[in-house]
């Protein structure tokens, strides 16, 4: 196992360029389960969370191969595995994602229910719901999700939970009704950037899907998918992960191969703590002279501020001037970076779906211990600036979502490596 050594103390400066977003790629992989014709996903990450769907989608039939160029082709071969097992989806809840698809193609499907996450219940109850809407029939056994379906057929539905839209939900949904028979609707779909890039994946294979973007979605079920070349939207929290960088670190920095248009909210509470941004059509820079200051956040659906980046801002806002509140509206229980935060002399207190964050004078790097992705990017960023040496340990999870996080930072003049932890975890 590995972990991250970083030296603090330096502002980061220069140009990086961010890669295809991990919550389009992973869903639009899943999508090819859709047609047996070839399908070509370029410039897909070299992500942990992308090689354990390319473990799952050679179970289900899917020959996959990653080319030199960073492309991942796929092509399915036989039609008839129709389990994701409890091994591989354990691993990563993304893996729920080949449900819809499955169904709506070979009206079959045996995936493992995900379970829970470090971060709190994760339930999929709208998924079954949206398919059971389409004439699915679902069952729990063995810890598995079991659907059949004699017809699809097209329908109207409400997708909404307590805490607003589902992603996956919306994407396993979609997936499913893209081959019903007749018209569907999803009201209160998802509305991220990743939920349009697969509807626009599935429109470049054949679907006829209206309203990308908004939160209905209408498809017109059609009778056979073809392939598709795609090129995924870039990571806006990968993005949103380096302007904290420059912003918690006094730095300059120019994040290259971006949507601008899909961070305004976090552009506009980087201008809100003090930093000043500037933007072009396919980069955003992030520069920062002064004290930082206090400002709250609220985490929301798309295009509220994403709960992806909760973490990384709350280490930014451990050294601004005054008292910020983080308020998480989409897992209230994602505060698991708050106490490794501490160790490093954050001063935090949490209160139920909140977080009060007293502005500090200095971080102190410590060893700490990542739990999850973004929790561990939280830490990273935290050790770019505390004094003396902070140890991330068990990385992989960062690995999951962020390619060579270590090279890109050391390029903007981090000093961080990568060291084999000989504690383990
Ligand atoms: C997606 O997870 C992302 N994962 C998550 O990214 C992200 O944090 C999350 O959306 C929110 O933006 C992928 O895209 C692969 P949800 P997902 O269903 O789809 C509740 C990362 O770090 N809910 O939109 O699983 C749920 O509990 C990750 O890259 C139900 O109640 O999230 C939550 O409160 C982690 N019933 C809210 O909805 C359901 O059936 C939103 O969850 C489904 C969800």
């Amino acid at each position: 196992m590995d972990k991250l050594v970083i030296e603090g103390g330096v502002s980061l400066r220069g140009d990086v360029r961010v890669g295809t977003a991990k919550n389009s790629v992973l869903p639009i992989l899943a999508a090819t389960l859709l047609t047996r014709e070839p399908c070509r996903i370029v410039d897909a990450p070299r992500l942990r969370d992308v090689g354990t769907m390319l473990r799952i989608l050679p179970a289900l039939g899917v020959e996959c191969e990653r080319d030199a160029d960073g492309s991942i082709a796929t092509r399915v071969v036989d039609e008839r595995a129709c389990e994701a097992p409890y091994e591989l989806v354990k691993t990563m809840r993304a893996s729920v994602c080949v449900l819809g698809p499955l169904v709506g193609r070979r009206r079959r499907a045996r995936v493992s229910f995900p379970g829970g996450c470090v971060f709190g219940p994760r339930p999929i109850d709208l998924h079954l719901k949206g398919l059971r809407a389409l004439g699915v029939e679902l069952d729990i056994e063995a810890g598995y999700i079991v659907a059949r379906a004699e017809n699809l057929r097209g329908a109207s539905m409400y997708l909404g939970g307590a805490f607003g839209p589902t992603v996956t939900g919306t994407a396993n949904v979609l997936m499913a009704a893209v081959l019903a028979d007749g018209v569907t609707h999803i009201h209160m779909a998802a509305c991220e950037p990743e939920i349009q890039d697969l509807a626009r994946f599935l429109v470049a294979m054949g679907a006829d899907v209206r309203g990308i973007g908004t939160p209905v979605l209408e498809i017109h079920g059609v009778a056979e998918l073809h392939g598709a070349t795609y090129r995924p939207v870039p990571d806006r929290i990968e993005a949103g992960t380096f302007l904290v960088a420059a912003a918690i670190t006094g730095g300059n920095v120019t994040v290259r191969d971006c949507r601008p248009e899909d961070l305004l909210a976090v552009i506009e509470r980087l201008e809100a703590v003090g930093c000043g941004i500037e933007t072009g059509a396919d980069w955003v820079r992030c520069a920062r002279r002064g004290r930082l200051r206090a400002a709250d956040i609220t985490t929301l659906p798309y295009p509220g501020f994403p709960t992806d980046l909760q973490a990384q801002f709350m280490a930014l806002l451990t050294l601004a001037d005054g008292v910020s509140v983080v308020t998480e509206k989409i897992y209230p229980e994602r505060f698991m970076h708050v106490a490794e935060l501490a160790r490093m002399r954050a001063r935090i207190r949490r209160e139920q779906h909140l977080a009060i964050v007293e502005g500090t004078e200095y971080l102190s790097g410590a060893p700490v211990l990542a739990s999850d992705l973004r929790a561990s990017a939280a830490l990273v960023l935290a050790g770019l600036v505390a004094e003396g040496e902070t140890q991330v340990r068990r990385v992989y999870h960062i690995d999951r979502g962020y390619e060579r996080i270590e090279e890109k930072l050391a390029h903007l003049g981090a000093r961080i490596r990568r060291e084999e932890d000989e504690e383990g975890a």
